[in-house]
């Protein structure tokens, strides 16, 4: 079967960890271009070196690890270390790695691998954090939309926020970024909240996860430990939001969806980051597949296995 080529940007992150893991674990479904870091969940540094490591842990030494942006296009940065702590993996010390950053420019360094790719081949973007690379690649590369083949994404919301009562942290992080996204005219798979708050494992299991001896098994079941603590809210599962992406490639009959218009509101008022979809049925076109229905059964079978595989 042909592999679906795919680019990961990613703020990890303990969900981006997980993703991450998804990725590496569907090397038989998925070429990785290359991981892109952007800042999020935890300043530049921090996502970057939690990239690079992550890389090296899950044996991906052969993928290409870039630093993207140091902050959104125009807010503030603000990170989200009150879910995923000062390092951004929570309590789990990675082992450190000779891996080398590919590129300190990781937005002209992504152009340049999409643009490198055969000619008729095209890829799938997996950003799972801000979208400001993604932003600023489609702006600075626009040739390179023609090698985009789809860009599936964690964020935003249909059904209201989690940063915010209206903002999904993604979104809310750089919305003039999203926006720029959203209206690309690219097809999106946008696997925001109505979908991720359904998608993740139930406490037993990441007990489970940590008791195992096995290296990445025992490392996602102490960051999702120390997840479930901070973000987890009184919800049955700890809602792993950014595997939903990865899972969503290699296992797309667990997800149901909608179509949609999606618009971001870039206001400075209470709604700022907050993802308008319009399913209306006058609207037209309707570019975005707004994820809002998984069998968390299967999702929680498809991510364990995966996890006992690396
Ligand atoms: O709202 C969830 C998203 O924000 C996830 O990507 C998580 O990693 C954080 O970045
Ligand atoms: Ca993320």
């Amino acid at each position: 079967m042909k592999k679906t080529t795919i680019w990961i940007d990613c703020d990890p992150g303990i969900d981006d960890a997980v993703a991450l893991a998804m990725a590496a674990a569907s090397r038989d479904q998925l070429r990785i271009l290359g991981i892109s870091s952007v800042a999020g969940n935890q300043v530049s540094d921090r996502v970057t070196e939690n990239a690079r490591r992550l890389a090296a842990f899950y044996g991906m030494e052969d993928v290409p690890v870039v630093r993207g942006a140091r902050e959104p296009l125009l807010k503030v940065p603000e990170t989200a270390a009150s879910v995923h702590g000062e390092s951004g993996l929570g309590n789990c010390r990675l082992p450190d790695t000779d891996k080398p950053l590919a590129s300190e420019n990781g937005v002209a360094y992504m152009a340049q691998a999409i643009e490198a790719l055969p000619e008729g081949e095209t890829l799938t973007l997996v950003p799972v954090g801000p979208l400001t690379n993604i932003a600023l690649l489609l702006k600075v590369f626009p040739q390179v939309r023609a090698k985009i083949e789809r860009i599936v994404l964690m964020g935003g919301s249909a059904s209201g926020g989690n940063h915010s009562a209206s903002a999904e942290f993604n979104i809310w992080a750089d919305p003039e970024a999203a926006q720029i996204v959203f209206q690309s005219g690219l097809p999106i798979v946008m696997c925001g909240l109505d979908v991720t708050h359904q998608s993740g494992l139930y406490p037993e299991q990441v007990e489970a996860l940590l008791r195992s001896e096995k290296p990445v098994e025992h490392a996602v079941g102490e960051m999702l430990s120390f997840y479930a603590d901070t973000s987890s809210r009184g919800r049955t599962v700890a809602c792993i939001h950014d595997a939903v992406t990865i899972l969503y490639l290699t296992n797309p009959e667990l997800f149901g969806g909608e179509w949609a218009s999606v618009q971001v509101d870039c206001t400075n008022d209470i709604n700022r980051g907050m993802t308008v979809c319009d399913r209306r049925a006058k609207t037209s076109p309707k570019p975005v597949l707004v994820l809002n229905q998984v069998d968390l059964p299967g999702f929680q079978k498809v991510m364990l296995e995966k996890l006992a595989s690396i």
